[in-house]
Parts: C-alpha cells; structure tokens; sequence
C-alpha cells in the first residue's frame, strides 16, 4: 500500500512568546497547545513553523520576528542560533538568574509537595564568560553549513571543522572561531591546530565512515594557570602526530601538560584508552583554601572552578561541622567535596562508582596531608547498606551530590536507616531532588535552600538544601 503523505505542519502566524521552559526552550500557548521554541524569549512576537505536533504540545521554530521583547539582550557569540551551547544569551543575566530561581521554587513545590522554608535569593556566577575549565572540540570534514552558505549557491571546498556537535547531528560539526566558554587560550590553541593541520594536509576525521587522523583535542585549564591540551587521534601517523605535538608545544609555553591518545574505536570516551605524555605533566592541579587537587586527563572536576568553591563553601557552611562529625560524601568523584571538608569533621567516607576517580581523592588526601578520609568504589544502591553503616559508623551528617538521575530507591532508604542529623543534598536537577526530598520527608524536614548557577547563558542550576532530621 502506497504510503499517505504527510500533511505539512501549519505556520502560526503573530504568537506570543509567554514564559520559559526547559532546556532552555521558551513556550508559547495557542488554545490548549503548548508550544517549545528555542532561541526565543518571553515578549517576542514571531510567527513559529510548527516542526512536530502531539496532541498537547507541539515544537516549532521561529521563522520571522514581528517585535523583539524589551527583555532582550544582544548575543555576545557570533556562533549563537547554531551552536547547541549557551542558549540563554539573549536573556540579560538578572532574567536568566529570575528563571533558575523560578525553575527551583516551581520544582520543590510542585514535585516535592513538602513544607519548604523561604528560598534564598540563588547566587550568581561573577564570571558570564570564560567561565568553564574544560571544554572538548571534534574534528570533521563535514562542516555544518550555515543557511547563508547554502542560499548563495557558492561552492565551498574547505569542508573541514573544528568545533563542537550540531545538537542531534553527530556527523555535523559546526567550526568554532571564537567560544566564549573558556579562556581564550583555548581558542588560540584550537585555531592555531587547525591552521596547521590545514597548511600540511592532515585529515579530518570522518565521523560517518569512521577515518581521517585528527578526531578530537580536549583543553583544561585551571585558576592557577596551567594549561592541559589532550589531542586525540584516530589514524596512527607517528610522524605527523609528533610534527603537529612539537609545533604546538613550540608555539604555547602555557601549555604545562601535553598529552596525547590513539583512539581508534568507534566512540569518543578516552576512559580506557592509554594516554602518552608528550611533554610537561601527566595533569594539573586547581587550588582551594591552599587544598590542591589533582585533575587528570580522565578525571571529573567541576567545570567552573569559582564557583564551585562557592558550591562548595555553601554545602560545608549547612553541614554545620564543629569537628567532632563522621561525615558521608555520597557521589564524592574525586573526593573534593571529602577532601574540602576534612579539616572541619572527625572523620569522612567518601563513595563513588568510577574506580579512577576514588584513586585520585584517595591522592588528593595524601598529598594535603589529609589522614582522615577513607573512600570506597562501588555502585551506591550496592555500597551504603545497613551493614556498612554499622561497619563504618553511623553518620552525623550526610552530603550528597548525585547525578542528573538523583538517587536510587535503595540509597534513600538507606540514608533513612542511617538516621544522620542532618543531609546536605547537592543538586545539578531540581527535578529529582524534588523527588528525593519528598521520599526524605518521612524522618526530614527541609531547613535551607540555596540555587547557585554554575552555568551562566545556560537552563541549568545547582541547588542546595539542608535536610534536619525531625524528632
Ligand atoms: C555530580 S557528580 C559529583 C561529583 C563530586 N561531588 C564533585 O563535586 O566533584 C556525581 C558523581 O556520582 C557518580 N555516580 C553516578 N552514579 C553513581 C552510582 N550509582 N553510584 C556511585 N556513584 C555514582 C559519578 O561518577 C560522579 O562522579
């Protein structure tokens, strides 16, 4: 049977814009249909081509402005509309900050449905820009056209790229010329990169057919200066890749960790692939309250150094420690947070999945001279159970900082078992905190909270609550 073809979708003509929603969508309403629309702001009227349609929502895009919202503001990056990153650019950053407020208050009491205390005005990042410590860019010979390029009919022979991701599109890469994120030491490395592997001929990869020499270059930096540049790549041209190692190094001295890794399979993570020391260190080191803590190549850190000191101050300042406290990280990665309140806690256990990321807070102790943390990897569901805690002794307060995905079932009832007189519950997703906190409400009430943005230009918040236990 022949297939029906498909009705096009309608274009809505004069919408409104009303309010924010989430992942950095805005939404508009026509009738009962909720509308999501990206690079729009509340107040802007457009006319949307709808691009998909369910019966209570719809997705569209907006196809021509008839007014621009007064609460507009100019987008610093030239890449802004393409790029997947920093959508919220167009929003002045007090109304971005307002929205990740609203988005906790609207999450805790909607999902949460628990007496909640007044939320505490979120703390702003001071840095909008240049602001994150790692970023990844992928190298491609099918560089995303803009509409402009196409409309021109011109033919274009440099199709090469070095950038990130087309949102959706793993085998489009839009070429970066300047990224606002990071440093701009990060862009000079990468323009510098692509120039040379243009000048003398190297591949870029091909993410399709899988081939081309250069696949990725990932760049970390850190607040006290140093510069790691990791470059990945997937054909093993010895004398190529040591040419492009050499040049680099020569022409960056800031780099103080130059790394390389041969990753030929099919996906990008370089967990487990050995990375080669082509000069300078294996990592670098970020600084807090003279703590260092090691960050290795594969290692997780929080992406905004500053501000996480600031997270991170706001979750020891709720723990309320006096020094007398066994203290739970739950999540810990690489025991910064462990690591952070040590000095202030009788003793803290930290635990964490990744069996490299307890290797380096195990090092991170050691050499602050840290001797009374203990760390364990593992699953949490599997680890904090009602033996453990005896074995280990009952927590005095509990931090916790899980992933997007919140905490297992599992883990809730055990930190119920584990009566701790207060949680301190660290949150990248409003949403399931919520949740938890609802579950934790049978033995806790919720006696702070604090929204902190990590992620200026960005939807998302951190959030932290303290949780006190009810007699
Ligand atoms: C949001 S990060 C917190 C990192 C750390 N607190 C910090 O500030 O650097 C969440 C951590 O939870 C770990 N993780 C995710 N699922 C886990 C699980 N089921 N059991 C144990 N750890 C897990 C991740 O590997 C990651 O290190």
């Amino acid at each position: 049977m022949a297939k029906k073809d498909k009705k096009p979708l309608p274009l809505l003509e004069n919408i409104t814009i009303t309010g924010i929603a989430a992942e950095g969508k805005a939404i508009a309403k026509l009738d009962n249909l909720v509308i999501f629309i990206p690079f729009v702001v509340p107040g802007d009227v457009v006319d949307l081509q709808l691009t998909r349609k369910k019966n209570s929502y719809a997705e569209a895009r907006a196809v021509r402005f008839h007014q621009y919202s007064a609460q507009r503001a100019e987008a610093s990056c030239e890449h802004y509309g393409v790029c997947g990153g920093c959508k919220w650019q167009i929003l002045p950053y007090t109304e971005q900050i307002r929205y990740k407020q609203q988005q906790v208050t609207d999450n805790l009491t909607r999902i949460g449905k628990i007496p909640l205390p007044e939320i505490t005005p979120i703390l702003g990042s001071e840095k909008t820009v240049f602001y994150r410590n790692k970023l990844e860019f992928t190298f491609s010979n099918k560089r995303w056209m803009t509409e402009e390029e196409i409309k021109s009919g011109e033919e274009f022979r440099d199709m090469n790229a070095l950038g990130f991701h087309i949102p959706g599109m793993f085998d489009k890469v839009l070429d970066i010329k300047k990224c606002w994120l990071q440093d701009d030491i990060s862009n000079k490395i990468r323009l510098e990169i692509k120039k040379f592997c243009i000048e003398n001929d190297y591949t870029f990869f091909d993410l399709r057919n899988q081939h081309g020499l250069m696949r990725n270059i990932i760049i970390r930096t850190s607040t006290s200066g140093e510069v790691m540049l990791i470059v990945v790549f997937y054909e093993d041209d010895k004398t190529k890749q040591q040419a492009l190692l050499s040049h680099i190094s020569g022409k960056f001295p800031e780099i103080t960790s130059l790394l390389y890794i041969l990753n030929q399979k099919a996906n990008d993570t370089i967990t487990d692939r050995e990375v080669l020391v082509f000069k300078g260190n294996d990592c670098i080191f970020e600084e807090m309250e003279g703590l260092k803590f090691k960050i290795g190549p594969k290692s997780f850190y929080q992406t905004n150094s500053e501000q996480a000191y600031n997270l991170y101050k706001i979750a020891r300042d709720f723990a309320g420690l006096t020094g007398n406290e066994r203290v739970y990280d739950l999540y810990t990665g690489t025991g910064t947070i462990a690591n952070f309140v040590a000095r202030q806690s009788k003793q803290v256990i930290g635990i964490e999945y990744v069996p490299e990321a307890i290797e380096d807070a195990k090092i991170n102790s050691e050499i602050n001279g840290i001797n009374n943390t203990l760390f364990y990897a593992g699953d949490m569901k599997d680890i904090l159970n009602p033996d453990f805690i005896n074995q280990q002794g009952r927590p005095d307060v509990i931090i916790t900082d899980p992933p997007r995905a919140g905490m297992h079932d599992d883990v809730i009832e055990a930190i119920l078992f584990a009566e701790p007189e207060r949680i301190v519950y660290v949150s990248c997703n409003p949403a399931t905190q919520a949740r938890d906190l609802n579950l934790l409400g049978e033995k806790y009430r919720v006696e702070k909270i604090q929204p902190v943005d990590m992620f200026p230009h960005t939807h998302h918040v951190e959030n932290v609550v303290l949780l006190r236990k009810r007699y």
